[in-house]
């Protein structure tokens, strides 16, 4: 059993390691710097929450003397973080460095020395305080990247404290070893702290929307596929990027290749969108029937002299109108398998190959097939952001006839190219538009907003260049 499970776990490896993404994202040094001021003030907060416990002790003034003190009320009152730096070790991951951090804390003491008994308040001044941690970033069992502090140190320097009220003489008799005890209990306090501020971002993290609902028929998935890369300039993640019916995660017959996003420094975030993943869109509709129409003559504006009855075909084909005279008519665009998408730079073009089924529609509404024609088109595709979508439109390039079979005797499929160019135009493209302008959702963190958004299609990608905004 154990033997089967070891293999088995071996056999899934290579499986999930050679999976290319779909998708994928840089986080630029302009990026990072975001996060950096990000990081920088949850752990600012977090120290101003520090409590230290109260603390007590004795120390030895003589061969018989001791001095008792207690320190209660700790409070820290001022924090300052001036100086911190998010680099970026190539190979494990970020590493946040701060030096110069200060606080000031404030407290009660009492000393009982002998018979005497003193008490005050005190401020402790620390002004040399510096850490550094190491972030590990892998990706969690769902598929969202999931960051821990690893590797953290924490070291306070000088530290002076003043105290208040009371006999000096006495407190003085403790001071040093007062100040010790505070800064090793700060110094054991600080790298959880940074640890417990890390996983916070684990919070923000896991609204990664590895797996966001497109419309009834679709949703994408965006889980990593591996953990990223981190090099001097940038974490590189790779995402899925791939569409699925929902619930029905049917693998297409193909699968991602690799693509690499050129080197970009403006935005924070660069998302590359692979022909993959929008072939595995049309895979997926296709598949779930969503790629075929019906068109009836009241979809076709009524400004065409084009209608879709037996009188306007029988001025082409004579025998439609010879044996079905007044009847309208219907027709059945069908994807013949799932349109094929090229990414060149500048240049997105869609080919798609249909069927198209013309049929008269008889008084009892019975259909009568009369021919079908194979339909191969190229269109032009714009693709642009939407909020936090990527949404599209089209425009036909090119349309291509063939008589697939007739039922009403040979005829040249050409005369029937005005025909078709006008209801794929007026029709199809227009129905598929309206489809394309609500777009799909783009892998994103809670309410993260798109700023300063730009895109542009490159071979075998679309590259989207963009700053991020936190809203709440
Ligand atoms: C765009 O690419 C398609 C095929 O990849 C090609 O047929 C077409 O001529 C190109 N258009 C432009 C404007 O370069
Ligand atoms: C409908 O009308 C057509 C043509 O008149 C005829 O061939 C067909 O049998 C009819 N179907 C039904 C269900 O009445």
């Amino acid at each position: 059993m154990f033997l089967c499970c070891c293999l088995s776990l071996v056999a899934l490896i290579p499986l999930t390691t050679s999976t290319n993404p779909g998708v994928k994202v840089k986080l630029t040094a302009k990026g990072i710097e975001y996060g950096r001021q990000l990081a920088v003030a949850s752990i600012l907060q977090k120290l101003k929450t520090i409590k230290l416990d109260d603390m007590s002790g004795k120390v030895r003034v003589s061969r018989t003397g001791k001095v008792r003190y207690s320190l209660t009320n700790m409070k820290m009152v001022k924090v300052g973080l001036p100086t911190a730096a998010l680099d970026l070790v190539p190979g494990t991951g970020p590493k946040l460095s701060i030096v110069n951090a200060n606080f000031r804390l404030q407290g009660n003491w009492r000393v009982k020395y002998l018979f005497i008994k003193d008490k005050g308040s005190f401020k402790l001044n620390a002004d040399d305080i510096s850490f550094s941690t190491s972030l590990s970033i892998k990706s969690d069992p769902t598929g969202r990247p999931a960051v821990r502090s690893i590797d953290c140190g924490a070291n306070i320097g000088k530290m002076s404290v003043r105290f208040r009220g009371g006999a000096s003489w006495l407190y003085n008799l403790c001071k040093k070893t007062i100040s010790r005890a505070i800064r090793k209990a700060m110094q054991k306090k600080i790298c959880p702290l940074v640890a417990n501020a890390v996983s916070d971002l684990n919070n923000n993290l896991k609204t990664l929307n590895v797996l966001a609902k497109v419309d009834k028929y679709a949703e994408i998935e965006y889980s990593m596929v591996a953990s990223p890369a981190v090099s001097k300039t940038s974490i590189d993640f790779g995402l899925k990027g791939e569409f699925y019916n929902i619930g029905k995660h049917q693998e297409p017959p193909f699968s991602p290749a690799v693509f690499s996003l050129p080197p970009q420094i403006n935005n924070m975030l660069y998302i590359g969108v692979s022909s993959f993943t929008i072939e595995s869109a049309a895979f997926v509709y296709n598949t779930a029937g969503a790629l075929s129409l019906y068109i009836t003559d009241d979809m076709i504006p009524t400004i065409s002299p084009i209608r879709l009855n037996t009188q306007t075909f029988g001025v082409f084909i004579p025998q439609i109108a010879q044996r079905f005279p007044g009847l309208m008519m219907k027709l059945l665009v069908k994807m013949a398998k799932a349109p094929v998408i090229t990414f060149e730079p500048n240049n997105a073009t869609v080919q798609s190959f249909a069927s198209v089924t013309a049929y008269a529609i008889q008084p009892n509404a019975t259909l009568t097939p009369l021919f079908v024609l194979n339909l191969v088109s190229s269109v032009s595709a714009r693709v642009f952001v939407s909020g936090t979508r990527l949404a599209g439109g089209v425009t036909l390039n090119k349309m291509d006839l063939t008589l697939g079979t007739s039922d009403v005797g040979d005829f040249q499929v050409g005369i029937l190219n005005s025909i078709f160019q006008t209801v794929l135009n007026f029709v199809v493209i227009t129905t598929m538009n309206a489809e394309l302008a609500k777009g799909y959702p783009l892998p994103t963190l809670g309410k993260m907003k798109l700023v300063n958004t730009q895109l542009l299609v490159l071979k075998d990608h679309v590259m989207i260049g963009t700053d991020v905004q936190f809203t709440g």
